[in-house]
């Protein structure tokens, strides 16, 4: 089947106005390092993700579903008596297989809450980014909402949406308003453009600043196409 429209929000809306709507499938993309690692998570058998906007609701969550994973991150780091912070190294397959995973992380949880309404929520990531486009192709209507960081445009999640829009321009679909236009005209070529647009963002750089571990998840988010499977939430 054919794509149908695409439209490309460059950081959540703050307001109702402009949010993903009921008939719209969303795409949130934040490739450092949410919706990578829930990407992983997923891919290694967590059963669901349920966003928090805080740790606190997270914590009132967890007393809901007394058998979920509290995860998530603050500044990057694990949140104190937290499970799992935001690293995709942090979910093997041990570790969460058949778990579901309370989420509060400090944008891309906000970005996936910001899309509840929307038909459906995929995972856009870079490491499964073929097989995003792949799953897409059945969408009459997508809103890519790349989550940014404290409301402001994230050139690697920008990047992402662009290349998604690129792709499925190929297709056949059309993209809707000149976010969608500058998202595609800022998409990488190819993995080694991938990589140098991660590795060289500004969050990429605070990230790999905090250490051996931290760079390694960056050097993961800006890998292409590693991962085969897309995943909705
Ligand atoms: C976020 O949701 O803001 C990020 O995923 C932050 C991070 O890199 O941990």
């Amino acid at each position: 089947m054919a794509p149908g429209r695409v439209r490309v929000l460059l950081a959540p809306p703050r307001s109702s106005a402009g949010r993903p709507r009921a008939d719209e499938c969303a795409v949130v993309v934040d490739v450092l390092r949410a919706t990578t690692t829930l990407t992983v998570a997923l891919g290694h058998g967590a059963s669901r993700v349920l966003a928090a906007a805080t740790p606190e609701e997270a914590a009132a969550l967890r007393t809901a579903h007394p058998e979920a994973l509290l995860c998530g991150e603050r500044g990057g780091l694990k949140i104190e008596g937290f499970d799992l912070g935001n690293s995709p190294f942090e979910y093997p397959v041990t570790a969460v297989t058949g778990r579901t995973l309370v989420f509060a992380s400090t944008n891309g949880s906000q970005a996936l809450l910001a899309s509840r309404a929307a038909a459906r929520r995929l995972l856009g990531a870079f490491v499964n980014l073929s097989a995003l486009v792949e799953r897409l192709t059945q969408e009459r209507a997508v809103v890519i909402v790349c989550a940014g960081s404290s409301g402001r445009f994230a050139i690697e999640d920008v990047g992402c949406a662009g290349l998604v829009c690129e792709r499925l321009v190929e297709r056949g679909a059309t993209l809707e308003g000149p976010e969608s236009t500058l998202a595609r005209a800022l998409a990488p070529r190819d993995a080694r453009e991938v990589r140098a647009l991660v590795q060289g963002s500004s969050h990429g750089r605070d990230l790999r600043a905090m250490g051996a571990d931290y760079a390694r998840d960056v050097e993961f988010c800006a890998e292409l196409d590693v991962l085969d499977r897309a995943f909705e939430i």
